[in-house]
This record gives C-alpha cells, sequence and structure tokens, in this order.
C-alpha cells in the first residue's frame, strides 16, 4: 500500500464528513421557525452537553437562559423542551390535540435480569390488560415506561415505611377493626400529603410527546411530527408555586387547619390529552396499601435513619425511589 493511496482515503472520509455536514446543515434549516437553544455542534448536536443521567437538570438550566420553549439537537432530532405552569397549560391543553402525539424514545429501564422483574412484568401486564384490554411485549419501550412507573408506585410504599408520624392519624380515624377504604382519605390529609409529596419525585419529564401538525407557539413553528419534552420539574419545584419546593415537605399540601390542599401546580403525572391513565387507580392503590401496612405495622429502619438516602435513583425519564431494608414490628 502505498501513500498516495491512503492520500486518496483520507479525501474520501473528508469529503464524506464534508457532504454530511452540509446535509446536516441544510436539514436544520428546514426546521425553519423553532425556539431558540444552545447552538448544536456538527453531528452530534447538543448531545455532549448534558448528563446524560439525569437530562432534565440541563433542560431546566436551558429554560432559564432561553425561557419556556428551548429547542435542543440529539444528534439530526430537534427535541422543543416546554416548561412552566403558563405554557404547559397552553401547550398541553389549550393546544392539546396538536401537542398530543407520542414520539418513539430509546428508553433506559433497568439491564440485569431478576426474578423481581419477571413478577413486576407480569402484574403490570395485568394492570395492562385492564386498562387497554391487551398485553405487551416485553421489550416494547411503552411498555417499559409503564413498568417503571408502576414499579415506582411500589417503590414509593417501600420509601414511605421508615415515617410512622401518621400511625396516629391512621389509628384515630380507621382504628384497629376494619379496614382503611378509599371514604377515608378526605379524613386523612397528612396520609393523602406524603403520598402527594412522594409521587412529585418521579417524572420531571413525561413520556415524549409529538407533534401532530406544524404548530404556531409563541411566534415560532413546531413542524409536525416533532419530538416535544413536557418539563413536569419546571412546575412541580417553582417557588412561585410551592412553600419548600426543593424539599420532602407534605406540609406543602395542607392549609392553616391542617386539610389537604389541592393545588393546580401539582402536575406530577402530567396534564391534558396524555395525562396519566392509571392516575386513580395509583392513587387508590396508594392510599389503600399504605393506610393497612401502617394500622398493622410499625417499620423500622435496619441503621440510623438520618444516613438513608432518600433521594430517587435516576433513571431515564424517570426517578425511582430507592428499596429499603427495614423490620417491620406488628401494632398491637
Ligand atoms: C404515582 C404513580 C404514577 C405517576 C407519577 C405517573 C405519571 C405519568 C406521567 C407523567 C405520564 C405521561 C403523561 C404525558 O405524557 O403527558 C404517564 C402516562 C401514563 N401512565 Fe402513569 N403514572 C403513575 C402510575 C401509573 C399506573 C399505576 C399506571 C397503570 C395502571 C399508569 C399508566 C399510564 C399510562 C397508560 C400512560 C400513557 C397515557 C397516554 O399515552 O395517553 N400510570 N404517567
Amino acid at each position: 500500500m502505498d501513500i498516495t493511496l491512503s492520500l486518496t482515503n483520507v479525501l474520501y472520509v473528508v469529503r464524506a464528513v464534508f457532504l454530511l455536514l452540509l446535509l446536516q446543515k441544510s436539514q436544520r434549516k428546514q426546521f425553519g421557525q423553532l425556539p431558540p437553544g444552545p447552538a448544536p455542534k456538527p453531528l452530534l448536536g447538543n448531545l455532549l452537553q448534558f448528563d446524560v443521567k439525569e437530562p432534565y437538570k440541563y433542560y431546566l438550566k436551558l429554560s432559564k437562559k432561553y425561557g419556556s420553549v428551548v429547542t435542543i439537537w440529539l444528534a439530526n432530532t430537534p427535541v422543543v423542551i416546554i416548561s412552566g405552569y403558563e405554557a404547559l397549560k397552553e401547550t398541553m391543553i389549550g393546544l392539546g390535540e396538536e401537542f398530543s402525539g407520542r414520539a418513539d424514545y430509546p428508553l433506559v429501564v433497568g439491564s440485569a435480569f431478576s426474578p423481581a422483574d419477571m413478577l413486576s412484568n407480569a402484574v403490570a401486564n395485568v394492570i395492562c390488560s385492564i386498562v387497554f384490554g391487551h398485553r405487551f411485549e416485553f421489550e416494547d419501550p411503552q411498555f417499559k415506561f409503564l413498568l417503571q412507573t408502576v414499579n415506582s408506585v411500589f417503590s414509593i410504599l417501600n420509601s414511605l415505611l421508615g415515617q410512622s408520624v401518621f400511625s396516629g392519624e391512621i389509628d384515630e380515624v380507621v382504628g384497629k377493626d376494619r379496614w382503611p377504604s378509599i371514604e377515608d382519605r378526605q379524613k386523612l390529609p397528612y396520609t393523602d400529603a406524603v403520598i402527594h409529596q412522594r409521587s412529585m419525585d418521579l417524572a420531571p419529564i413525561t413520556v415524549p410527546h409529538k407533534m401532530m401538525c406544524d404548530t404556531e407557539y409563541n411566534g415560532y413553528v413546531i413542524p409536525k411530527g416533532t419530538m416535544v419534552f413536557p418539563l413536569l420539574s419546571s412546575v412541580l419545584i417553582d417557588p412561585k408555586r410551592w412553600k419548600n419546593p426543593n424539599c420532602f415537605d407534605p406540609e406543602k399540601f395542607l392549609n392553616e387547619e391542617g386539610q389537604f390542599m389541592k393545588n393546580d401546580a401539582f402536575v406530577a403525572v402530567g396534564m391534558g390529552k396524555r395525562i396519566c391513565l392509571g392516575e386513580a387507580l395509583a392513587r387508590t392503590e396508594l392510599f389503600l396499601f399504605f393506610t393497612s401496612l401502617l394500622q398493622h405495622f410499625t417499620f423500622k429502619a435496619m441503621g440510623p435513619p438520618e444516613e438513608l438516602d432518600t433521594n430517587p435513583t435516576a433513571s431515564s425519564f424517570g426517578r425511582t425511589p430507592r428499596r429499603y431494608e427495614c423490620y417491620d414490628i406488628p401494632r398491637i
């Protein structure tokens, strides 16, 4: 092999890269009036700029810099990020139909096999059969997201058990002689508040949406097929809408009389046309499991509670509460 041959190869590669860049530039131009955002790098777009484990933190930063609608590029693909209560309401509810498509997106949900995973797959599939009337393939990305949220429901239970503050409230309202029922919820505001507070951590971004048609919003045009990330965490930790937004503080759901207080900024399950289908089921299950368990057991951490890390672990779109081992002491 001589020098001329390898030089020819190099020239081929340079030409191919050059053509690719030109093609990418013209492709990006086609998207015309997309909202502003950080300048995309050739080929990779903005991929190298964020923490892959917790991308929502990067999106929050961008929304502070560029405003409530921002465009980022995942290589060649533009993604529009919507943040803030007003913008989410205007798009997810006001332009609900236009923003209601579902995008395909590779999800990273767990990797190793475990029998427990198989079991929860089966449980989740039963839920899907009830909700949708059909079962999913285990590898289906939408099913994997669902599985993650369903698992989160059970992990919420797990992670709540260290806190026995509410046993008193449950004893007083339900007592020991009957099981709790859903009608008790109104009389157990603190318990309800804790469950709400815990579910605020799970989905910083919804499952990706996709534009159903070219849509004008805020002076920009978002083309049909564009992927959209509604950034729920921008509302869930908005200091203008919550007391102690970054702390685990159930009191943010209670008024001065200790009654449960609704807040429109509780968007943990999404908003508009694509709002979580399992919301009512999740809330009912969490309430009934949780109150029944605390009615009968006191749960104690195996180590000092102050050493427990209560921050959820990051995984793709969701955040999963950690698992803890604990003692369950029957309450007599
Ligand atoms: C506290 C627990 C849960 C949370 C925080 C949660 C949150 C969410 C979120 C943020 C979305 C996306 C909304 C959007 O794209 O705009 C979603 C969608 C969905 N969730 Fe949940 N979820 C929970 C429990 C469940 C459960 C138990 C089920 C199953 C029974 C379920 C079924 C669904 C389904 C089917 C969708 C897709 C709806 C659609 O595409 O139209 N979720 N959920």
